[in-house]
């Protein structure tokens, strides 16, 4: 089945990054994490569900041992998918005290959910919290988020693929694109 069209139409507008781009830019992320934690133990925090391509990839990317956990959070209220408010749909099974914890994400749009993330990881006594994100829409960003690691900048559009979805759906595209906007519009 060819992802890019559904029920005929021509779905997608424009691959942005093949999954070959995708998997060469996390392997140097990869690199640089490896130098950068050198004698630290990682433990890499994914956040339910975008982020499980780029855990999977940037996981086995690094030629080291890393342990992984996993969050889902979820704005509060309905149809304000970024208003900063947030709440934890599953939380960490893992105690976070004196741990280097790196958020591994799919995507950084207005910024709030990592900024409320990072702030709730901290309380919890971990040694560093950092971020690694494929891709980040600095138009887009609402709130200043410091990331350490980031794939690609991208523009403000709807993207889907590698983990992202549009109502559930495109997350298994193997490529980042961008939707039509005849998609969300019709
Ligand atoms: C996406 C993404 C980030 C968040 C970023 O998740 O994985 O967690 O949005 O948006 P922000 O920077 O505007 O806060 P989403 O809520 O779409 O859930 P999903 O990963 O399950 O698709």
């Amino acid at each position: 089945m060819d992802l890019t069209h559904v029920e005929g139409d021509l779905d997608i507008d424009q691959t942005l990054y093949t999954e070959e781009q995708i998997l060469a830019r996390l392997r140097e992320m990869a690199a640089e994490i490896e130098v950068d934690y050198e004698g630290k133990d990682i433990l890499l925090v994914g956040v339910l569900k975008g982020a499980v391509m780029v855990m999977a990839d940037l996981a086995r990317s690094l030629d080291r041992h890393v342990e992984m956990d996993w969050m889902a959070v979820s704005s509060y209220g309905s149809g304000t998918k970024s208003s900063g408010v947030v709440r934890i749909l599953k939380d960490l099974d893992t105690d976070l005290t004196g741990r280097h914890v790196l958020i591994v994400e799919d995507i950084i749009d207005t910024g709030l959910t990592l900024s409320w993330l990072i702030t709730n990881l901290k309380s919890r006594g971990p040694a560093s919290v950092e971020i690694a994100t494929l891709l980040r829409k600095p138009d887009a960003l609402q709130m200043d988020v410091d990331v350490r690691y980031v794939g690609f900048d991208i523009p403000n559009a709807f993207v889907v693929g590698y983990g992202l979805d549009y109502a559930e759906k495109y997350r298994n595209l193997r490529d980042v694109a961008i939707l039509s906007p005849h998609v969300y519009t019709d």
